[in-house]
């Protein structure tokens, strides 16, 4: 007995020896080369001051002489050609990677680097060159909130959501929260912010929708060049995202998005070609996914011909994180950085350039628009930072921002409330506002409004017996209610049971209260696509609750609301009908609460409108034939298999549709081209959004000069309350001999507030060039000669204003 026990010990300890040693070297594996691998190039060198012939400069590689590249008077163009000239071989293709992504998970020394930036572009120590820090994202900087031995905080403000933002139709509100998203970057010592997204809303599924603008190009371009500005006004860098056609997180590493040319010129492209045009981003990244065969970080198409020689891109392109398989190959494509760069992709480099197969030229290209980056930014200037953003004032921009991004959907007589002092929160959601979505578009805020304490906030009274019943479930339901946060909320989707009530709780709230106001909250993220039941459709719980809510408050003569506090489309024409008003708040960021009051309570009049179509039924978008059904979110062994350690592609034979590959059958028929053009029904159109107001338009004049077509247009408030108006020109081709959309958007404007009976004279210009379409056979765009309808509307299905134009 004691043989076998002694034996059973022996193996026991053996076992968990040998545990240990897979363990560690899984680990130093793992560390050397993913996490740390830089040890010898680390930036703590001190650069002394000189001074010749009353010029101070830093001097850089202490060679005691001002080298151009130290040389700040110097153009950047000198200054680079001097430090390219001045690398190695091993310097230049060190920087061609960054330098792993400890930092992005919180492996940071005490004192060292930026906890929760995700990325860096590395230090050139010999010659005083320093680390440039990359951190997420769009809406809002996401770094590590907390520090190890430190008490202080380094909270970052949650924006609203780019689908609220584009919701606005407001570049210059756009511009400001852009502004204060860089001004943040800049205080904490960020280089460059990645985003904005600019990929398009393909389908109303796919799981970071929220991080995007919109189904149409033109929309998603203006706003995104006006977030770029906004942010680079600051010395700050963006990285518009994620270039091209990531329109679905299923299988995004490997996706092969086929589409015809004429698609992606005229729909998937064109929202970046915009945001180049009018905001030449310090960088673009390219995306996951494969386009027709190749994987864009890969593609000399995309990233040379199309991005740079036919656009005139001038910036830098980084991968995103872990993209593409050959390291070479994406540097000789135009692909400049590879980030976060792994130990792997350094070796591969210096091969291929010791090989040949990568070739001197790619490397000094890319090398010298890394370090026109790096000689733009901030720290090159030696300009100070405080740690010590005014997350104030950016509150206050952010609450702004939000209530002028959020869309009335309905309003029968219920707002803006009047005579209400009892408020009834119906739905979990009201107590727990969702202020944005997971993944890398989140942010690590200090605080959310929930819809409760926004209504406290703005005076009203919150609904005791409502709120009872809201504690009673939670304290049922705990664990349910417990929100993981930051990246771990990837990993972990939230989403607590829905409260339920008895016909006797229902009637003491309705007597106890004077409106009920139920929120219903969607909530999606990176690395998974959403489904149809229970998400893009509202679960059972849901409806029976709009149902009966509804009836218990018209049956006592009173009102119910439902705020939508969503980040992507849901279904809305089967329920519509029932309550008095909708809100579509969206994920209006840590304000979300205060902004949804400011509109309930008149304080501000909405303006918003749809970035979007709401669709009656998922299957009447068209590209619902070929985009993934089955949803799911990011796994722990997905993101080490598909990330780090690349995802083996299955053999031609075996791929399956809409993961391996997805055929963009639909062409340019996305959103409401395809709407209009099989002329279907929607639950609420694309450019949609009420207002306490009425606007009428009148005094359309149009005219055609140097290649520009210009619009006057009135637009007057007839109502009673003052009130912006989003204004939308769509251009229709008559007897177009072509395969065309029947209307498509090609400028909008916004009003400034206009009270009561006054009126504002719009002036609006679109480029001719603008009326062209991709001609497949000639392979460049053609301008169709011939008579074109102006369309001037409120709405995509509501066009209040028309004139024919002769091209
Ligand atoms: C995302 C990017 C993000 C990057 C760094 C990637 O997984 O797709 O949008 O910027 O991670 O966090």
């Amino acid at each position: 007995m004691k043989k076998i026990l002694k034996r059973f010990l022996i193996i026991l300890t053996s076992l968990i020896v040998l545990i240990a040693i897979a363990a560690f070297i899984g680990w130093s594996y793992l560390k050397s080369s993913f996490f740390t691998f830089e040890k010898d190039y680390l930036d703590h060198f001190n650069i002394k001051e000189l001074t010749i012939e009353g010029y101070t400069f830093l001097d850089r590689n202490g060679n005691n002489r001002l080298d151009d590249y130290e040389d700040d008077r110097k153009s950047i163009e000198v200054r680079v050609k001097d430090l390219v000239s001045q690398m190695t071989l091993e310097e230049k293709i060190h920087l061609l990677k960054g330098s792993g992504i400890a930092s992005a998970i919180g492996m940071n020394e005490p004192g060292d680097g930026i906890p929760g930036a995700v990325g860096t572009i590395v230090p050139t120590p010999r010659l005083g060159i320093p680390t440039v820090y990359l951190s997420d994202g769009p809406a809002g900087l996401r770094i590590e909130p907390t520090r190890e031995g430190e008490d202080r905080t380094y909270y970052c403000t949650a924006f609203p959501i780019a689908t609220l933002l584009a919701s606005t139709w407001n570049e210059a509100l756009v511009q400001e929260v852009g502004n204060a998203m860089g001004k943040e970057a800049s205080e904490y010592r960020i280089d460059v912010i990645l985003g904005p997204g600019a990929n398009i809303h393909r389908h109303p599924l796919c799981g970071r929708n929220f991080e995007y603008y919109s189904e149409d190009p033109v929309l998603t371009g203006n706003m995104g060049a006006a977030m770029v500005n906004g942010i680079e006004s600051n010395g700050i860098g963006t990285s518009v995202k994620h270039f091209v056609a990531n329109n679905q997180e299923t299988e995004r590493n490997l996706n092969d998005a086929i589409i015809s040319e004429r698609a992606l010129r005229e729909i998937y492209l064109k929202g970046f070609e915009i945001v180049v045009q009018k905001s030449q981003p310090w960088t673009i990244m390219s995306s996951y996914n494969k386009v027709n065969g190749t994987y864009t970080s890969e593609s000399e198409y995309l990233l040379t011909d199309v991005l740079r020689n036919d656009w005139g891109f001038e910036g830098l392109v980084m991968s995103d994180w872990f993209g593409g398989r050959n390291a070479a190959a994406q540097i000789s494509a135009g692909n400049d950085l590879l980030e976060p760069g792994t130990k792997k992709q350094w070796d591969a480099l210096l091969e291929a350039s010791e090989n040949g197969t990568l070739s001197i030229e790619a490397v000094d290209r890319s090398v010298s628009r890394i370090l026109e980056l790096i000689l733009k930014t901030r720290k090159m200037q030696n300009q100070e930072y405080g740690n010590n953003p005014d997350l104030k004032a950016h509150a206050k921009t952010t609450r702004l921002s939000a209530s002028e991004g959020m869309v009335l959907l309905k309003n029968k007589n219920a707002l803006p409330l009047q005579n209400t002092r009892n408020i009834a929160l119906l739905g979990i959601t009201s107590y727990n506002f969702i202020a944005g979505g997971t993944g890398s578009g989140d942010v690590n805020e200090a605080y959310t409004i929930s819809l409760e304490k926004g209504l406290e906030n703005a005076g009203f009274e919150i609904n005791e017996a409502a709120k009872h019943v809201y504690e009673l479930h939670r304290s049922a339901n705990e664990k349910s209610f417990e929100k993981a946060e930051g990246i771990e909320a990837m990993f972990t989707p939230y989403t607590p049971p829905e409260m339920t009530f008895t016909a006797e709780q229902l009637k003491e709230i309705v007597e106890s209260s004077d409106v009920g106001i139920l929120t219903i909250g969607r909530n999606a993220g990176e690395g998974g696509d959403r489904v149809e039941i229970d998400d893009f459709l509202l679960k059972e719980l849901e409806q029976e609750m709009i149902s009966s809510t509804t009836r218990a408050f018209q049956n006592a003569g009173k009102k119910l609301i439902v705020v939508l506090n969503i980040g992507g489309v849901i279904e809305t024409a089967s329920w519509k009908g029932q309550p008095d008003a909708i809100l579509l708040a969206w994920q209006g960021g840590q304000e979300g609460g205060n902004s949804v009051a400011d509109i309930l309570s008149g304080k501000v009049n909405p303006s918003g409108k749809l970035p979007m179509t709401f669709p009656i039924a998922l299957d009447d978008h068209a590209s619902n034939a070929n985009f993934p059904q089955e949803g799911g979110h990011l796994t722990y062994t997905d993101a080490i298999s598909g990330l780090l350690f690349q995802k083996e592609e299955r053999p031609e034979a075996e791929k399956v549709r809409n993961r391996d590959y997805t055929n963009y059958d639909e062409s340019v028929y996305v959103g409401y081209r395809h709407f209009d053009k099989a002329n279907l029904q929607v639950s609420y159109p694309f450019g949609f959004g009420l207002s306490y107001t009425i606007f009428d338009y009148s005094d359309l004049e149009v005219s055609l000069s140097n290649g520009m077509i210009n619009i006057l247009v009135n637009v007057e408030n007839t109502g009673q309350i003052a009130g912006k108006e989003v204004v939308q020109v769509y251009t229709e081709k008559l007897e177009s001999t072509i395969d065309r959309p029947v209307q498509e958007l090609k400028a909008f404007a916004k009003t400034g507030i206009l009270e009561p009976g006054a009126i504002e004279r719009l002036s609006i210009g679109i480029p001719v060039s603008e009326l062209r379409y991709w001609d497949e056979a000639g392979g460049e765009w053609a301008l169709e000669k011939g008579a074109y309808m102006l369309r001037i509307g409120t709405s995509s299905r509501d066009i209040r204003q028309i004139e024919e134009i002769n091209l």
